[in-house]
This record gives structure tokens, C-alpha cells and sequence, in this order.
């Protein structure tokens, strides 16, 4: 089994910025692949200022910020991932560009053994194992966000997954990057999102109604059940679109009313009011 140098990531957004920190700080070498110079340079900044908060807090030596930085190069044409062993998907929560990206890939590695994962938290694995044409090298790595401090990983092999690459994953998740990975099946959702997300849903519901205000649900869940943030404030840092894909596939998968996204969400979608990374969600946030 080669071993896993050079990486790939597709797209620099929040999952993606924090996953390719994740594996520029374990050494490794990687290529992200983003829309244009100006998406490119936003998810730039957005690594150097996790960084440099790791610093800070004394997460990395003093100095190694230049170092992990110089381990990361922008680009914005997929064929500059040929050569990678691994490539990492974490596009937008949309399953016809995660397609078209898979196909794209599947021609593009070179390598026979290169493996082709994807972030998504609810999209059939299956699917992008057929269109990439390499499915027993495809399959799905679930971070948790802020990816560098949560040390969760979900792995979800899909019927047609190689064992081989299923142990391939499991050692560079673990032996590489030094998280704590769970086995999940290929169902929208897999482990945490499918109790995660109803609840999140829940709360939203609970907002709209009127039960009680953001603050009064989010303290209620922080000093009642010792959550580290409450339900609408999380939704905010995972992001509105997001959570709104999210349960939107697994009502497709399951037609369980508790996934189906709330009306408000929808709204505030529309508004453009996706939470923290677009400035305003249930809370404001300064740029
Ligand atoms: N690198 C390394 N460590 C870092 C860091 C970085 N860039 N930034 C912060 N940290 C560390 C801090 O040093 C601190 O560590 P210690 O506890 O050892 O001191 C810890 O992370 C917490 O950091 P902060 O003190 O800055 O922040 P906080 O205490 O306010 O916690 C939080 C922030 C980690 C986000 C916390 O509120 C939390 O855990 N929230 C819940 C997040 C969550 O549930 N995420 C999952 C979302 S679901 C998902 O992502 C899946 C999906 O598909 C939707």
C-alpha cells in the first residue's frame, strides 16, 4: 500500500480551509483547488488566522506557521492534482458539482492506487464511486467542524469500496493525522448528522414558533445539558446553506418529517443570512 504524501482538496471553504490545515500540519503536501484567485486568497486567510490562534494557544511551536503555510499552494485547474495519492472533496453540499468533479477526477489521478474521498454529510458515496470510474478508490471522510480542534472523523465505504482503501483511510486518519475516526454506512446523514441534524432542526422549529428567544434556547442547551454551544449558534458556525442541504437530502433518503428543513431556514437561506461565515445568521458576527 503506497503511502499517502501528496494531497488534494477541493475547495478552501470552511470544511475544506480546515482539512487542508489539518493535513499541511501533519507534513504533508497539499494542492487546494478553489473557484478563483479571490476565493483562493479568502481561504489563505482564513488557514493563516486558524494558525495563527493555534500559536497563540500554544497548539504549535512558535515558528511553524510559515512552515505548514509553505506546505499549501492555491490552484484553480483540477489537472494540477494528477499526481496526488489522495484527493479530498469538499465542495459545496450539491450533488450534480460533486459529480461533475468525481467524473473529472476519476480521469484526472494518475496514480492507480490514488483514493478519492469526499467531506459530504449526506450525498450517496455510491454515486460518486460510479461516475468516477474508479469506484473501489472512492470513498467517504467525514470531518467535523472546526476541523483542526474536533477529532472526530466519520469513514463510509459504500458498496463498491476496496477494503484496501478502507484501511488506507483508516491509517492516515488516525496514524497521520491524529484523529479518532467511526466505521458509518453509506445512508445520508451516517452517524452524527442524522442525530445532529433533527436536533438543530428542533431548535430552529422551536425559534419560529416562538417558544423562547436565540439566546434562551442556546443557554438553555449550554447550562442545562452542558453543550460547549447551543443549537442555533452552532447552526450558525456550520452555516445555514449547509445544515439546509444536509436535512434536505436526508428527507429525500428516509421521508422523515423531523429532517425536513423549517421554513425560517429556507428563508434565511434566500436572504442570504447563512450564519457565521456570511456575517449574520440567528446571531451577528463581525467580519
Ligand atoms: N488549532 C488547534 N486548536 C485550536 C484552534 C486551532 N486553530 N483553535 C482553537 N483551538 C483549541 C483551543 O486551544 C482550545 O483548546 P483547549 O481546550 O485545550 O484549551 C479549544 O480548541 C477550544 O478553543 P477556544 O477556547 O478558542 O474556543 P471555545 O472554547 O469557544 O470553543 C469550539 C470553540 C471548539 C467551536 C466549541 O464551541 C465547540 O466544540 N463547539 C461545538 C462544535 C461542534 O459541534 N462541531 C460539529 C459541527 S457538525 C459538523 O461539522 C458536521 C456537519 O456535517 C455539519
Amino acid at each position: 500500500m503506497g503511502s499517502i504524501e501528496k494531497v488534494g482538496v477541493i475547495g478552501g471553504g470552511l470544511m475544506g480551509s480546515g482539512i487542508t490545515e489539518v493535513a499541511a500540519r501533519a507534513g504533508l503536501d497539499v494542492i487546494v483547488i478553489e473557484i478563483s484567485d479571490d476565493a483562493a486568497k479568502a481561504a489563505a486567510g482564513r488557514i493563516e488566522g486558524s494558525l495563527r490562534r493555534a500559536e497563540s494557544r500554544g497548539k504549535i511551536e512558535a515558528g511553524e506557521v510559515t512552515a505548514v503555510l509553505e506546505r499549501i499552494r492555491f490552484e484553480t485547474d483540477l489537472q494540477t492534482l494528477a499526481d496526488r495519492d489522495l484527493v479530498v472533496e469538499a465542495a459545496s453540499e450539491d450533488e450534480t458539482i460533486k459529480l461533475e468533479l468525481f467524473r473529472n477526477l476519476g480521469r484526472i489521478l494518475t496514480k492507480d492506487d490514488a483514493i478519492l474521498a469526499s467531506n459530504t454529510s449526506s450525498i450517496p458515496i455510491v454515486k460518486l464511486g460510479a461516475v468516477s470510474g474508479r469506484a473501489h478508490h472512492v470513498m467517504g471522510v467525514h470531518f467535523f467542524n472546526p476541523a483542526p480542534v474536533m477529532q472526530l472523523v466519520e469513514l463510509i465505504p459504500s458498496l463498491t469500496t476496496s477494503t484496501e482503501t478502507l484501511d488506507r483511510m483508516r491509517g492516515w486518519v488516525t496514524a497521520d493525522l491524529g484523529k479518532k475516526p467511526i466505521d458509518a454506512t453509506d445512508r445520508a446523514g451516517f452517524v452524527v448528522n442524522s442525530l445532529l441534524v433533527p436536533y438543530l432542526l428542533s431548535a430552529i422549529r422551536m425559534y419560529e414558533a416562538g417558544y423562547a428567544s436565540a439566546e434562551d434556547i442556546d443557554r438553555g442547551m449550554v447550562l442545562g445539558c452542558g453543550h460547549p454551544m447551543g443549537p442555533l449558534a452552532l447552526s450558525d458556525l456550520i452555516g445555514l446553506d449547509t445544515i439546509k442541504a444536509i436535512g434536505e437530502s436526508m428527507y429525500d433518503e428516509f421521508k422523515e418529517p423531523l429532517y425536513s428543513p423549517p421554513p425560517l431556514l429556507g428563508r434565511m437561506v434566500d436572504a442570504g443570512l447563512l450564519g457565521k461565515k456570511s456575517g449574520q445568521g440567528f446571531y451577528g458576527y463581525e467580519s
